[in-house]
């Protein structure tokens, strides 16, 4: 059986950790800084697996000991936002929490493929590969696929169809600044634009780019988990069965889409080890500008950390 680790055992990684053990995907070891949280939400986990007919192994830890030999890492521990706050406030707390785990996780599991989760997405995914320094391939940030699938339900809801007959892809990065890039976008294979109108679709684009910021403030003490969790077991399986999946992920292009040196959202191809290929599609002029306009939006997080790091 792989093992995965999941970092934080808060909302996120308790639920991507059910989703992994509900499909008998791998032994999960949950680590937080709380005691007794990720030992409790473990427990809790493995007595669901007789009615729920799995038996993957679960533990929960405060000790990186307990992480030896993962084959994947999952990184969610942070804080989430709370209304009002954007995800760039959460900068400077999670860079740290982060850079303090990883580095741990990484000690003991130098072979591991990372998957990040804790905003602001893009940026931490390159701290991570920071802190690593492991080829890019094995960094991976999860947001595209929860964009994406943000984009396909409400593609769905709209057009009173099966959710599962609906493909989307949004990419650039998990802020205001994302991309949904309505020229891929298809319903069992008819491009979207010969089923919506424009105004339609715009009220889509946009609720799809304030997807976090509705459930935040629907749920007011926190923020989404059940879609977060679900795509980080969705790449979780791609990763481990080497699946050749191709999908929406923070991952650091070398030239594709003319951008290089950071993390964004970009179609990419995800196997055993890693990103196999980033996928160059053809982009309509806007969308690509669009793009454009995220990468700058990231780069300038990045050397806002980058300063906050240094004056520690
Ligand atoms: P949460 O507050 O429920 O859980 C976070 C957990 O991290 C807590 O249990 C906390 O004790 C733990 N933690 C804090 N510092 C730690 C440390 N140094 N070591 C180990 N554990 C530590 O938050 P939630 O909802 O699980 O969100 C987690 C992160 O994921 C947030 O940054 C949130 O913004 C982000 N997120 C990202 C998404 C994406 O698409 N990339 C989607 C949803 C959430
Ligand atoms: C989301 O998009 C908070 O980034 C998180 O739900």
């Amino acid at each position: 059986m792989s093992k995965v680790v999941v970092i934080g055992a808060g909302n996120v990684g308790a639920t991507a950790s059910q989703y992994i053990v509900d499909r008998q995907l791998a032994d999960v070891v949950l680590i937080d800084i709380v005691e007794g949280l990720p030992q409790g939400k473990a427990l809790d986990l493995l007595q669901a697996g007789s009615p729920s007919n799995h038996d993957c192994s679960i533990i929960g830890t405060n000790n990186y000991v307990d992480t030896k030999d993962a084959d994947i890492v999952v990184m969610t521990a942070g804080i989430a936002r709370k209304p009002g706050m954007s995800r760039d406030d959460l900068l400077k707390t999670n860079a740290n929490i982060v850079q303090s785990s990883i580095k741990e996780a990484h000690k003991y599991s130098p072979n591991a493929i990372f998957v990040v989760v804790t905003n602001p997405l893009d940026v931490m995914t390159q701290l991570v590969l920071k802190t690593t320094k492991l080829p890019s391939q094995r960094v991976i940030g999860m947001a595209g696929v929860l964009d994406s699938a943000r984009f396909e339900t409400f593609i769905a809801m709209e057009l009173k169809v099966s959710v599962k007959d609906v493909r989307a892809m949004v990419l650039g990065g998990h802020g205001d600044l994302m991309v949904p890039v309505t020229s891929l976008a298809s319903v069992a294979g008819i491009p979207l634009l010969n089923l919506i109108d424009k105004d339609t679709l715009t009220k889509l684009i946009k609720r799809t780019q304030d997807g976090g910021a509705e459930i935040v403030s629907l749920l007011k003490t926190g923020s989404a988990f059940y879609a977060p969790g679900a795509s980080v077991a969705f790449m979780v399986e791609a990763l481990l069965r080497d699946q050749n999946r191709l999908m929406a992920a923070s991952v650091c292009p070398n030239g594709e889409y003319g951008l290089k040196d950071l993390y964004i959202g970009l179609p990419c191809i995800l196997g055993a080890n890693g990103v196999k290929k980033i996928v160059e599609l053809e982009l309509a002029d806007n969308e690509m500008a669009d793009l454009k306009k995220s990468a700058t939006a990231i780069k300038e997080t990045v050397n806002k950390m980058n300063e906050l790091l240094v004056a520690v």
